[in-house]
């Protein structure tokens, strides 16, 4: 580990630094007017929200790392204290990124980034059309924390109207994959948050898992799981007992599988497959002629179901794995 106090460093340092492990930030495409009606479009990512009840969201026009000097956002929310702030996707990301050129404050960046302005309904800085997600926002206060170059001005403003594209909605929900957000991460690198970069872990909402800590040390110390998969066991309220372990070997062994195949290339056919069921109904077969990696295979087949969220099924494997621990 490097171990950095920010004193020991230039600004630029410190900055890059930020930038590589404060990510993927969400980008905040900023639309505001100047006292004299000229339109301003820049994207942020020092943005996030940060509460729903009044909605509140910030970002921070920082002042220029070149010269301290003030960004022509910062110079303009001050004055007309209002705001369009919108999410950026995929298909508009060259396009955002042409608007955070350094023009000088007479310029439109609405023309040169080529993004189309629309009227808002209660402010008066326009909204982006090809964006999805508008917020039309009034400023509630401005923080600012030092004045030398790239110090912040975070910008707190209340979501006073929501403009949302309906096609963005899958089950009642904004959905990732249709909404195709991105977000900024160090130097010139951003993400793309949909297709396979988007999973689902789930929320311990009321639920209070057993832990970690109460993961039996044969679990804890096994090598098929990764750390994710332990995190996973220990979101259970309840761990199985030996009864439902028994029963639960008894119901495998019984239940009859057309074409099932008793034997080692099988299992991991079925692994390749995700087929877990199979996969320790293999095992128990080969358990049978005394197998030796009859505890891997068993793990194997937890692990297998934990990956595909049948988190019972998981409990009851691993639990049946420490009965093969070999002395
Ligand atoms: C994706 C992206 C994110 C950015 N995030 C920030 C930020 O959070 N704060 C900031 O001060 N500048 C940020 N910038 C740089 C500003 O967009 C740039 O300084 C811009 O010219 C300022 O415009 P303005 O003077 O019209 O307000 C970002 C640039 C890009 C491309």
């Amino acid at each position: 580990m490097l171990h950095i106090e920010p004193k020991d460093l230039s600004v630029p340092e410190v900055h890059k630094l930020l930038l590589g492990g404060v990510g993927p930030r969400p980008i905040a495409l900023v639309s505001t007017l100047s006292e004299d009606g000229i339109p301003n479009l820049t994207p942020f990512s020092f943005f996030n929200a940060f509460g729903s009840n009044p909605p509140v969201i910030a970002f921070s026009p920082s002042r220029r790392g070149k010269d301290a000097s003030l960004k022509d956002t910062y110079n303009n929310i001050i004055k007309t204290k209002e705001c369009v702030v919108q999410s950026v996707t995929y298909p508009m990301v060259e396009q955002i990124s042409l608007a955070s050129t350094e023009y000088p404050p007479d310029v439109n960046e609405f023309l040169k980034c080529g993004l189309t302005p629309i009227d808002s309904d209660i402010v008066k800085p326009k909204r982006v059309k090809e964006s999805p997600f508008q917020m039309e926002c009034k400023l509630i206060q401005i923080v600012s924390v030092g004045n030398g170059g790239s110090s912040a001005n975070i910008t707190i403003c209340e979501v006073l109207k929501f403009h949302v594209a309906e096609d963005i909605f899958k089950d009642g929900i904004i959905h990732p994959d249709l909404i195709d957000l991105v977000a900024r991460m160090s130097a010139n690198f951003y993400t793309r948050a949909s297709g396979s970069a988007i999973f689902e872990v789930e929320k311990p909402g009321m639920k209070r898992g057993v832990g970690y800590d109460m993961l039996p040390q044969f679990i804890k110390e096994s090598h098929i799981y990764s750390a994710n998969n332990l995190g996973k066991l220990g979101n259970v309220e309840f761990i199985p007992s030996r009864e439902d372990v028994d029963l639960f070997v008894n119901e495998i062994e019984k239940n009859e599988i057309k074409g099932f195949e008793p034997t080692e290339e099988a299992f991991f056919r079925y692994l390749r497959h995700s087929e877990y069921e199979k996969m320790l109904k293999a095992v128990l077969s080969l358990a049978k002629e005394n197998h030796s990696k009859t505890k891997t295979y068993i793990e194997l087949s937890a692990k297998c179901a934990l990956e595909n969220d049948d988190i019972n099924f998981a409990w009851k494997a691993a639990l049946l794995a420490g009965k093969f621990i070999i002395k």
